[in-house]
């Protein structure tokens, strides 16, 4: 058990109290007795218990009113209620009032027991729940100053809760999908799913099983039915990331679902119909891509309703130390270690450079840099080598001689970049060709920021 949980007990009967109390303390909780409502909320405040054993009835204030101001405290215990006789009643009714579980007496010292390990288990999950909750909105903080992102955040507010299709523009690792989440975040949609399909990571075969369902038996491997991706979307937001990248063919079935609103799953003639907003995001050019055949101009306007474009990071270098900031941060809870600074140079340094892999690269230096330097402040020199092992910068390639080591990275990276490009970015077979084990790559392509979808054509 990780740590020792406190209790409260709250009755007016004395031998009550000294009771639960022997026995919850020979199981190893902390425990703190009082005999009244007034005093259980004081109480609360002060000795923060995970969970309240507490007396319908008690003089002053009842034990139902306790339970409804203790709904109002920080740590949120779990609350138990003890009935006496007559009072069964009254204890059925506070569970549907918000608490836990009630117990009865004469007390049953195992019931006792019991009931609380339940509800303590109950009370790990709700905080386990409530810490998740607290890092995922965490991970959609847009970070920025600059004019770009304050311009950027100010649309997304005006946008996110219209229902308008929204497509997403933007160099590789500029934000998109970031925006997009924000904007579900925003939404009226919020509270149900935000459902993702990447359009370059799925074979063209399968994207219409992914996004339709299938039945069962519509094809070979299709053993049972699936539903697909609009379905579990319903109420929520479909983003179509990459949708640049999708095949011609599943263009057109998109097109249809979006103008008629329902479509088939492979395989059955059933008509399905959803509540869904789009969100597409894309880094090609659509309209070279139209011109040149490979996308459909009328799903081009269905989709491109509210046009985003996320701007590069070399357009907004004032936010480049904001950024590195929270990307050390982020690392530094991560990995648990202490906190880095840069120095001055080092920031500067960092501004300057013209990041063509934008904010993924930085936080993939940021991390590395954390985990690579062992000083507690980064220097200059120290960012030569993170930085060259994500990206060829131009600078460095001109300015003269690599060392040894760096030259090596740039190497490898590129190398590595080019089999992926081989395989269609299909990491097994790439894995397989350079006779490396598949985790070693992936640990690689992570070091290098290398995606998948990087090695997938340009
Ligand atoms: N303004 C920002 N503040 C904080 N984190 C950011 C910001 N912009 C991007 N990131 C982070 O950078 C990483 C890349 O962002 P994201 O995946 O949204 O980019 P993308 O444009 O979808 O990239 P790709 O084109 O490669 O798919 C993510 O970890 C994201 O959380
Ligand atoms: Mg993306």
């Amino acid at each position: 058990m990780s740590r020792a949980h406190n209790i409260l007990v709250v009755d007016d009967e004395r031998n009550v109290r000294a009771t639960l109390k022997s026995v919850l303390e020979d199981e190893g909780y902390g425990v703190r007795t009082v005999s009244s409502g007034e005093e259980a909320i004081k109480a609360t405040k002060r000795f923060h218990p995970d969970l309240v054993l507490l007396d319908i009835w008690l003089p002053g204030i009842d034990g139902l009113k306790v339970l409804e101001k203790l709904g109002d405290a920080d740590n949120n215990p779990v609350v138990v209620m003890i009935s006496g006789h007559g009072s069964v009643e009254s204890a059925v009714r506070s569970t549907k009032l918000g608490a836990f579980d009630f117990i009865e007496k004469p007390l049953s010292l195992d019931r006792v027991l019991l009931v609380v390990a339940n509800g303590l288990k109950q009370k790990v999950l709700q905080d386990e729940n409530l810490r998740l909750r607290a890092e995922v909105s965490e991970r959609w903080t847009m970070i920025g100053e600059s004019d770009a992102i304050v311009a950027l955040r100010k649309q997304i507010n005006r946008a996110a809760p219209t229902n308008g299709r929204v497509l997403i523009f933007g160099e590789n690792g500029t934000g998109k999908e970031l925006v997009a989440h924000c904007i579900h975040a925003l939404s009226q949609r919020s509270s149900k799913s935000f459902v993702e399909i990447n359009c370059a990571a799925i074979p063209g075969e399968l994207i219409e099983s992914e996004l339709f369902g299938h039945v069962k038996g519509a094809f070979t491997g299709a053993v049972s039915d699936k539903q697909g991706k609009l379905d579990l979307a319903d109420g929520g937001t479909l983003f179509l990331d990459e949708i640049g990248d999708m095949s011609l063919r599943t263009q057109s079935k998109v097109l249809r679902a979006l103008q008629e609103q329902t479509f088939q799953p492979v395989g059955s003639t059933d008509d399905h119909s959803v509540d869904v907003r789009i969100i597409a995001a894309t880094n090609k050019d659509l309209q070279e891509e139209i011109k040149s055949g490979r996308f459909r101009e009328d799903l081009y306007y269905r989709i491109n309703v509210i046009p985003f474009h996320v701007p590069s990071l070399r357009e907004r270098r004032d936010d480049v130390p904001l950024l590195a900031e929270h990307f050390m941060k982020g690392a530094a809870a991560e990995y648990g270690t202490g906190l880095k600074r840069l120095s001055e140079p080092a920031v500067a340094r960092l501004t300057a450079y013209r990041w063509p892999g934008n904010v993924r690269q930085l936080k993939n230096v940021c991390e590395r840099l954390m985990v690579m330097v062992a000083d507690e402040t980064i220097q200059e020199t120290d960012l030569e080598p993170a930085i060259d092992a994500f990206g060829p910068s131009d600078e460095r390639d001109s300015s003269g001689d690599l060392e040894l080591r760096e030259a090596r990275n740039l190497f490898e990276r590129r190398f590595i970049l080019t089999k992926l490009r081989e395989h269609a970015g299909n990491v097994k077979q790439t894995a397989m060709a350079l006779n490396i084990e598949r985790s070693h790559l992936y640990r690689k392509m992570k070091s290098y920021g290398i995606e998948p979808g990087d090695g997938a054509g340009e």
